[in-house]
């Protein structure tokens, strides 16, 4: 079952999926109740057994410099629809024997503010948070939640949040949507809390706790270096 906006770009990914039969329910999970409709679309032809909540979005943008509005889609997506989608799940596997699994969509953003994305940063600190503790809460049950923290990642994410001239530091460590996608898989199959994707990324998440907040918020502004002058159109309505 695949869910975004675009039913074109679904498509095209369904069209990729072999040896699986791929469903598509279109969404805007940036609107308020989208995410309860979208779940009973999604089960009215069968139980879903794995969650993941990947959509977001962000930008890369002084906060006064962005119209409330879009603030507020950040807040529904990143946040308010992922917990939806995260209770309607629980619920449907409470009590359950068989193994379901959910994968939440951090960031490496989670583990400290950073200026120009301070929203976006704070939104997936959010979701570290609230998907580790849930990942506790069902510990020992056939339930299982992961969290995973991919650094820079080379998708479509950066046109669209008018991504800065980032630092070398920043571009090295790109690693590619497909290496991120499997450590997730791979880690959430086999039940674990936390996953981040890429060794200096391990190390960048680590190493932060030397540091005071201070001054990781401060290394954070020289690695993703200035935003663009101007942010991009919404890809989608
Ligand atoms: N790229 C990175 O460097 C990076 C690093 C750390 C974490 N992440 C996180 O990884 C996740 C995936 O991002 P990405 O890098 O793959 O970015 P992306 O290429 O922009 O993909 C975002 C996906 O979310 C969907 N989406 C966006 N807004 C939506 C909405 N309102 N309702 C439903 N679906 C929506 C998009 O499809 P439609 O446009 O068709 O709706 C698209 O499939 C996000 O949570 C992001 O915060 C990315």
């Amino acid at each position: 079952m695949l869910t975004a906006r675009r039913r074109d770009a679904l498509d095209a990914v369904a069209a990729t999926c072999k040896g699986v039969k791929a469903e598509i329910v279109t969404a805007d999970l940036g609107k308020p109740d989208a995410a309860h409709a979208l779940w009973a679309a999604a089960t009215a032809s069968g139980p879903i057994d794995i969650l993941i909540n990947n959509a977001g979005f962000g930008y890369f943008r002084r906060f006064d410099e962005v119209d409330w509005s879009r603030d507020a889609e950040l807040i529904q997506l990143n946040m308010t629809s992922l917990v939806a989608l995260a209770r309607c799940f629980v619920d449907a596997h409470k009590g359950g024997a068989a193994p379901a699994h959910m994968l939440n969509i951090a960031s490496t953003d989670a583990y400290q503010s950073v200026p120009n994305m301070a929203l976006y940063a704070a939104s997936k600190a959010f979701v570290r948070n609230f998907s580790e503790g849930l990942h506790d809460e069902y510990r020992g049950s056939p339930l299982s939640v992961t969290c995973i923290s991919p650094g820079g990642t080379d998708t479509a994410f950066h046109a669209a949040s008018g991504g800065g001239d980032y630092s070398w530091i920043a571009s090295a460590s790109t690693k590619s949507a497909a290496f991120v996608a499997q450590a997730g898989v791979h880690e959430m199959r086999a039940g674990k809390r936390t996953v981040i994707p890429g060794l200096f990324n391990k190390l960048t998440c680590f190493g932060v706790r030397f540091l005071s907040r201070r001054l990781a918020s401060q290394v954070a502004t020289v690695v993703l270096g200035k935003p663009r002058l101007a942010l991009p159109a919404r890809s989608a309505t």
